[in-house]
Parts: structure tokens; C-alpha cells; sequence
């Protein structure tokens, strides 16, 4: 941050809180900085003491270069400081500047004795992730953070670039997408409700897919894409699920083959990966240096066979497709010229990680869905959606922390996603 105290020679008024006068400041080239972040280290010399400050912008902490007279005891590991000072070319080789303090201000104390995290230790995940509210200020786990920004604006560059619409699905629906009942009801609470008062007249649950709502989408704009929280009550604990996770999800019309679908899987997955090693060569280098990469598997039938096939391919992304019609949910459409009923479905297994991204052909012919088990009035109006204008469709979800977990080797999904919701868990 250039400072804007009007007697220094800055370009800009930014910070109001700068001391310093033109004259300390009289050589005209150097600009009068301040510097705001946390302390990650302290070392005090005879005549100096360094700091390295760090505001989460990047993996990089700024060196604090100050005289003794600037120590102060309250310059701990985790506090909070405002350094206003000369940004001078370093001798270091390591950081191209450093900042020569001129004034230290501890704007927020931080007592290292309590404070969970110790200067120079390397802690495990699993060790921070027992505290959510402070484990962003870790290395590894403000990397991770950032990644996940990074990762966020790719997918959504992909889907503009390739001419999707993004559409905000509901959060609240009345439809079970994926027919598991893995569902969280939603009822209102209050004093203006009574226990169990049925808010929205029809039974109302938090989304496990914005699927349905994409196909309806899908009959207007041909590609459309959405990327939101998504909520499943599965009991599980596993290192592979959550109660709350993201997914992106893409539907698209006019798509005849199961091909049409993988190769924009293939290619979003690409686009994302490449961006994320091309932009956060440092966060990702973090990852890979010091984070284990995970290849224990849970336990479930599915999960095994998902293992095995991904190992019998050598270990690479994996698509299998055309899956018995009967294990699909209701939107799926078959085959044809099958011998055995399958469906035109389609999930991407990746090592490590398992199913990553599901996806099908959607049934689009009336007769056949209206056939189909389980479609009471609650989905008529996806019934009409085959009635007027009905095309042939296919989309899928990609579950966004197994993609995060995936490109970064993270053993456990519960250490890719800023505040973990899982069962017996809400903390914060
Ligand atoms: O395979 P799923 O259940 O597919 C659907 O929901 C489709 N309606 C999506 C679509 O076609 N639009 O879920 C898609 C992906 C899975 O492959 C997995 O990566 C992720 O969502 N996922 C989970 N991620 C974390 N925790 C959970 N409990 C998850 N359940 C699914």
C-alpha cells in the first residue's frame, strides 16, 4: 500500500495514517509504504529485528527490516501489524524487495502461548482443521484457500468462453433430484411458527442437485452451467463426503452421445487445472512439496470397484459409462441397440479420489419418463418440459472438493473447504 500522507512525494492517497514527514522522506524516488498483515516470523539481531508480514494475498510474507529501537515484546508470531516504511531492493536473492520500518504499529496482540499455531512448526491438517476459525492463518491452509479462488474463476471463465449461460438454481425446491432421500427438510422456526408449520404449503428441502432446474433452463438457452452449494444427509463420515459440498453442474441441449458430454467434462477439467498450475505456481508447488498426497480409500462396495478400475487404467482419470438402467435415477435415458438395459450414463473416477463427476443422457421422450417409478404431481412440471419443445439433452456435477482434492493430492475433503459440515458436525 503506497502511502498518502500529502508531505511525502507518493503517487496516491491511500493511507491516512502515515507519520512520516517529507523530510525523513526527502530522497524522491523511494515511496513511503505502509504494510499491513500478520507476523509469521521474528528475529531480533543486535542492532535489527526482521519480520515477516503476511496478508494473505500470496504465499509470500513481506520482510520487515526495523532497528532494535522498534522492538517491541507485543511483536509476536500471529499479530497484527501496520509497518509504514521505505520499500528498498533487497540484498536477499529470495525476495526481490524488503521494508525498511520506519514506524511499527501492533494493531492486534496475539498471545503465543494460547494461540494454537507455533512459529516454525509444521502442522498436520488434521491438526488445524480443530480449529476453523483459525486455520486460515496457516500456510498450507490459506494456499488451499486461494486455490479454491482460483479454481472458482476458472471453472467460471470455461463456462463463459464456451458460451454457457450461468443460471442460480434454488437452494430450497420441493424435488428430490437424485430420488436417495438423502434429503434436509426445511421448516420454519420462530414465534410466529408453530412446531412442524408448513411454511411453503408443500414439503420443502435444501437442494442435493440443480439439475432438474438447469433442464428447464436447458429448453431456453441450450448451455447453461451453475455452480452453488448443494446439501446431502448422508450419515457418513468418510474423508470423501460432506453434508454441504459445491457442485458445478452443466446441462446441455442438443447433445446426442454420451461423447458430446464427456468431452466438455474433459475439457472443463483441463481448462481449470491448467489455469490453477499456470496462476498459483507457488500455493500448488506448497501442495505438492509437503501436503501427503492421500491414496487410503474408504470402505463401501462402490468405492472398492472405483479403486480397482482406476488402477487396472494405470492410475489415470477413468470414464465409465453405460451403467445398468436400473442403478440410475429416474432422469437418465437408455441405450439403445443395447442387449442388456444400460443407461446412458456416465462418471468420471480419478485416482485418490474416486467418483468425481457424474453425468447421463436425460430422458426426453414423454412416454418413457412418464413411465418411470417415483413421478408423482410434485413433477409435472418436468413432464412438461417434455411436453412442448422437448429436445435431446445431457448434462453432469462435478463435485468441486473432490476436484480440489484431486489436483492438490488432499487426503481428507474436510481440508479443501473453508468451514466443514458433515454429520455430528456444524462448528462455527
Ligand atoms: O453423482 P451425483 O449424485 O450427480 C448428481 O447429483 C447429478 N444430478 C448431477 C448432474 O448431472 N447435474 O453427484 C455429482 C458429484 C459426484 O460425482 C461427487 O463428486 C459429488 O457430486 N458429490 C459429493 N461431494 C461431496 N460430498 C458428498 N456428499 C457428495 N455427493 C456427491
Amino acid at each position: 500500500r503506497i502511502c498518502g500522507n500529502k508531505k511525502c512525494d507518493t503517487p496516491s492517497s491511500i493511507s491516512p495514517t502515515c507519520k512520516l514527514s517529507r523530510k525523513k522522506n526527502s530522497n524522491q524516488s523511494e515511496l513511503c509504504t505502509v504494510g499491513t498483515g500478520w507476523v509469521r516470523s521474528v528475529r531480533a539481531q543486535k542492532a535489527n529485528v526482521f519480520l515477516h508480514v503476511n496478508d494473505g494475498s500470496s504465499l509470500q510474507s513481506l520482510q520487515v527490516v526495523a532497528s532494535s529501537e522498534l522492538s517491541d515484546p507485543l511483536l509476536t508470531f500471529g499479530s497484527a501489524v501496520e509497518v509504514t516504511g521505505i520499500l528498498k531492493k533487497s540484498p536477499h536473492t529470495k525476495q526481490p524487495v524488503e521494508l525498511d520500518a520506519k514506524q511499527i504499529n501492533v494493531v492486534g496482540e496475539c498471545n503465543p502461548v494460547d494461540f494454537p499455531f507455533k512459529i516454525k512448526e509444521r502442522h498436520g491438517l488434521e491438526y488445524i482443521r480443530q480449529f476453523p476459525h483459525l486455520r486460515c492463518r496457516t500456510n498450507a491452509f490459506s494456499s488451499l484457500l486461494r486455490l479454491r479462488s482460483e479454481a472458482t474463476a476458472a471453472i467460471h471463465s470455461y463456462f463463459k468462453d464456451n458460451g454457457f449461460v450461468e443460471i442460480n438454481t434454488p437452494i430450497i425446491t420441493s424435488n428430490d433430484c437424485e430420488g436417495a432421500g438423502e434429503l434436509f427438510q426445511v421448516e420454519p422456526s420462530g414465534p410466529d411458527y408453530a412446531e412442524g408449520e408448513n411454511f411453503f404449503s408443500v414439503p420443502a428441502y435444501l437442494t442435493v442437485s440443480g439439475q432438474l432446474h438447469l433442464e428447464v433452463m436447458s429448453g431456453a438457452f441450450s448451455k447453461v452451467y451453475t455452480f452453488g452449494p448443494t446439501f446431502r444427509a448422508e450419515n457418513s463420515q468418510s474423508r470423501r463426503h460432506l453434508a454441504e459440498f459445491y457442485m458445478v453442474e452443466a446441462e446441455i441441449s442438443f447433445t446426442q452421445s454420451l461423447e458430446d458430454l464427456t468431452k466438455v467434462m474433459e475439457d472443463m477439467f483441463r481448462f481449470a487445472t491448467e489455469h490453477v498450475l499456470a496462476h498459483c505456481v507457488e500455493d500448488v508447488d506448497l501442495f505438492h512439496k509437503h501436503v501427503t498426497p492421500g491414496h487410503r480409500w474408504g470402505c463401501d462396495l462402490k468405492t472398492e470397484h472405483e479403486k480397482y478400475l482406476v488402477k487396472h487404467c494405470g492410475n489415470i482419470p477413468v470414464f465409465v459409462t453405460d451403467y445398468p438402467y436400473d442403478l440410475k435415477p429416474f432422469y437418465a435415458r437408455d441405450n439403445q441397440n443395447h442387449p442388456e438395459r444400460t443407461a446412458a450414463a456416465v462418471d468420471l473416477l480419478v485416482p485418490g479420489v474416486g467418483e468425481l463427476c457424474g453425468g447421463s443422457l436425460r430422458e426426453e421422450r414423454l412416454n418413457l419418463l412418464s413411465a418411470r417409478a417415483g413421478l408423482n404431481d410434485v413433477y409435472s412440471w418436468y413432464l412438461d418440459l417434455r411436453r412442448f419443445g422437448s429436445v435431446p439433452h445431457g448434462g453432469f456435477g462435478l463435485g468441486f472438493e473432490r476436484y480440489l482434492q484431486c489436483i492438490l493430492g488432499v487426503d481428507n475433503i474436510k481440508d479443501v473447504v473453508p468451514f466443514p459440515r458433515f454429520s455430528h458436525s456444524c462448528l462455527l
